[in-house]
């Protein structure tokens, strides 16, 4: 599995679905991925919850526009943001309160592999079904 830093690097080619703004949020959430895992012991916890929120975020941006254009596979595509978020919370509050291992072998191992298929399947799907609506 590519790490964030080389999806960074080939993101034009393999991440990139062609509409602006999720580019532009995935790049970033690649970024705050990069920058916890960077993050040496006091400042991991907050580079924790910075991505954390920004995801929530992401993901309420993407439910929003699959809400206003009356996605068919939205409740299975928010559902898969559930549970990833759900267990980012979770991370984050073990982080905050200074146990921090099980986060970063989940931020090392798990959440990249989660967002290099959810990026091509679900977030692709879903950038496809935006297009045909424009
Ligand atoms: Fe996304
Ligand atoms: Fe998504």
């Amino acid at each position: 599995m590519p790490t964030p830093q080389e999806m960074l690097e080939r993101f034009q080619d393999s991440y990139a679905l062609g509409d602006e703004t999720i580019d532009h949020t995935h790049r970033e959430f690649l970024e705050l991925c990069l920058a916890a895992a960077n993050a040496g012991g006091p400042e991991f916890a907050g580079a924790f919850k910075a991505l954390f929120e920004h995801t929530s975020r992401h993901f309420a941006d993407e439910e929003a526009k699959m809400q206003a254009s009356g996605y068919p596979a939205f409740g299975e595509h928010r559902a898969n943001h559930q549970r990833i978020l759900g267990d980012m919370d979770r991370f984050c509050q073990r982080a905050v309160a200074g146990r921090a291992q099980m986060a970063r072998a989940w931020l090392n191992d798990s959440l990249p592999a989660w967002f290099d298929l959810h990026a091509k399947t679900m977030d692709s799907a879903l950038v496809v079904y935006l297009r045909q609506q424009a």
